[in-house]
């Protein structure tokens, strides 16, 4: 594997924001989540890390645990199917006591045209897009609001606002509805001490995540993207020349959400930032 181009860009922290917190990163067994929830442990955090695929967030926990000293919890398990969601957090709060802050980070990367998406491919978008946040928002609240505190991050990301093709599912229904649940819910839960946020990254090189045995790609199943869908994506998002000219290092985009999820942010709520190298601007 070729060295990745964005590590000059890594960002290093020496904040002690979460000592004594407990933070849920899902979809963390790679990629940006993984990277996610080594941040919020490097500032104390206990850290749960949620994901699909079951033996790599085990794996994962035990490495990032080794690696921060700081204590992991690994569930597996479909947070769009009912139950799992409950489940992850009733499990936090037997190892950990509570749950201060919830990144919503699970996602499933289908990008292709509306025309070629089958049923089945339509419903497991939505679910994967949208069932698995808004469980994790309803599972973790009831425990948020009895301790009138706590934070909630979802990650969306540019493509909806920026009208990339192919992304109708990804984007349009997914991290749009990741948008309107981030204002709707910050106003539901806006006198009770609860803050929800949104970070929309642009092209992050996950691959530069520092994982030892990382997956040969997202985790995707071939069949989502045709052949030609992204290189075609990839045309039309070039001749526009926007943004900063280069992917971001998954470290730009966690140091956001840090922010977002931390005691510090008490004042910043139904917010939404892009952390895209300016692809989208306001
Ligand atoms: N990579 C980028 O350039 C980019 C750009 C914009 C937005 N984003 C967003 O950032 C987030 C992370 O992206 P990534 O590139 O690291 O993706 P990734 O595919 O590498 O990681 C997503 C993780 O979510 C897990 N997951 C998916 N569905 C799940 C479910 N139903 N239950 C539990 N776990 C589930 C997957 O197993 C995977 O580990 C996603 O929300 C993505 O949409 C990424």
């Amino acid at each position: 594997m070729s060295e990745p181009k964005t590590l000059p860009y890594a960002v290093k922290t020496e904040c002690r924001r979460y000592d004594g917190r407990v933070a849920i990163v899902t979809g963390a067994a790679q990629g940006l989540g993984r990277v996610i929830a080594r941040r919020l442990a490097e500032e104390g955090a206990a850290v749960v890390v949620a994901d699909i695929q079951e033996e790599r967030v085990q794996r994962t926990a035990r490495l990032l645990q080794e690696e921060t000293g700081r204590p992991f919890l690994a569930i597996g398990g479909d947070l769009s199917r009912e139950g799992v969601a409950d489940e992850m957090v009733a499990r936090t709060l037997a190892e950990f006591g509570r749950v201060d802050t919830l990144v919503n980070n699970a996602a499933a990367l289908i990008r292709m045209r509306l025309v070629d998406f089958t049923e089945e491919l339509l419903q497991k978008a939505v679910d994967w897009n949208v069932w698995n946040t808004v469980r994790c928002c309803k599972a973790v609240l009831p425990t948020m609001i009895e301790r009138r505190y706590g934070r909630i991050v979802n990650i969306a990301g540019e493509a909806w606002r920026t009208g990339a093709p192919f992304h109708t599912l990804l984007a349009g229904v997914g991290k749009g509805s990741m948008v309107g649940l981030t204002v709707t819910l910050a106003g539901e839960t806006i006198a009770q001490g609860i803050t929800v946020n949104c970070v929309s990254p642009g092209g992050i090189e996950t691959a530069a995540d520092g994982d030892p045995d990382p997956p040969a790609a997202s985790y995707r199943d071939p069949a989502w993207t045709g052949p030609g869908v992204m290189e075609e994506l990839g045309r039309i998002v070039g001749q526009r020349g926007i943004s900063m000219g280069r992917f971001s290092h998954p470290t730009e985009v966690a140091s956001a959400v840090a922010y977002f999820g931390a005691p510090e942010a008490s004042f910043v709520t139904g917010q939404h930032i892009g952390v895209s190298g300016g692809m989208a601007m306001i």
